[in-house]
């Protein structure tokens, strides 16, 4: 299925490995012309974009810095991945133990990282239609768990998926969410992801916790997801094929969440 991505100018935060690596590698291979950001770019995605930025997207001013270096170089943007998530307190903690550095910080890489990019990339956008994806996850929907302050950010930028889709429709751009379930990356595989905290917990290697998060999820499918099988359903609904659909939420979570 052609995409028809050629020559689309691309934004994907959060881009330096796992699902946003994946998402610009994909875009990369459809044509389009890909700007990525990451704190710290690594070889891999300087190979893969046509333009990075170092930039902390969880601050105001990273937002500005990342679309700033898009209009310089670039002029206009087409697509927009907002992927950029976790943070650097993600926590299992409970909620009494969980402070407001947890929650800005939860805060500020979940959702104001999205709220700021896609607030300074609404003047370069929608000149021939535009689309744009956040990166959510079934935590969102399942905030009735660990980590808290994580989940509760991620149902808060579905929600701006939603309102955003709405208000920009008049400009010709849509919105949706993809919400993914456990994925195969750094976020599962670290000792300083979820993964390794979990490990940690219940003192177990990290491969035994990735091992039985399918079935701890209730991922019928049996296995965790894999990036590039995330990247292909952004790289979908950023396309034109996806023309009709906006606003919506979209999971790749081997079908753990099975709710109407
Ligand atoms: N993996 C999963 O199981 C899973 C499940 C549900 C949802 N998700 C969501 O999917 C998205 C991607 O997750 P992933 O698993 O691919 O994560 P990952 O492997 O940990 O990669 C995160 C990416 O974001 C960048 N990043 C983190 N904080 C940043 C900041 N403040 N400013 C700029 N860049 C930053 C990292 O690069 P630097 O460290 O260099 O900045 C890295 O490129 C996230 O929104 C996550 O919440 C993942």
């Amino acid at each position: 299925m052609d995409l028809d991505l050629a020559g689309k100018i691309a934004v994907v935060t959060g881009a330096s490995r796992g699902i946003g690596l994946a998402t610009v590698r994909a875009l990369r291979d459809e044509g389009a012309v890909v700007v990525a950001a990451a704190r710290r770019p690594t070889p891999d995605l300087t190979a893969a974009a046509t333009t990075t930025v170092a930039t902390d997207l969880a601050t105001a001013d990273g937002a500005t810095q990342l679309i700033e270096a898009t209009r310089r170089e670039h002029g206009h943007v087409d697509l927009l991945v907002n992927n950029v998530g976790g943070g650097a307190r993600l926590s299992l903690a409970p909620f009494g133990e969980l402070d407001d550095e947890d929650w800005a910080d939860a805060l500020a890489t979940n959702l104001m990282s999205a709220v700021r990019v896609t607030r300074a990339a609404l003047p370069l956008l929608g000149r021939n239609g535009g689309a744009i994806v956040n990166v959510s996850s079934i935590g969102a929907r399942r905030p009735d768990g660990p980590p808290l302050a994580y989940n509760v950010a991620k149902a808060a930028l579905s929600a701006l998926t939603a309102g955003l889709a709405a208000e920009l429709a008049r400009l010709g751009v849509r919105v949706n969410t993809v919400s993914p379930g456990p994925t195969r990356t750094a976020m599962w595989q670290s000792e300083h992801g979820l993964g390794g905290q979990l490990a940690a917990a219940m003192n177990v290697p990290i491969d035994a916790v990735v091992a039985g998060a399918p079935a701890q999820v209730g991922m019928v499918t049996g296995r965790l997801s894999e990036p590039e099988e995330v990247a292909s359903l952004i790289c979908f609904l950023l396309s034109g094929r996806a023309d009709n659909i906006t606003g919506a939420d979209h999971l790749v979570d081997g079908g753990a969440i099975r709710s109407l």
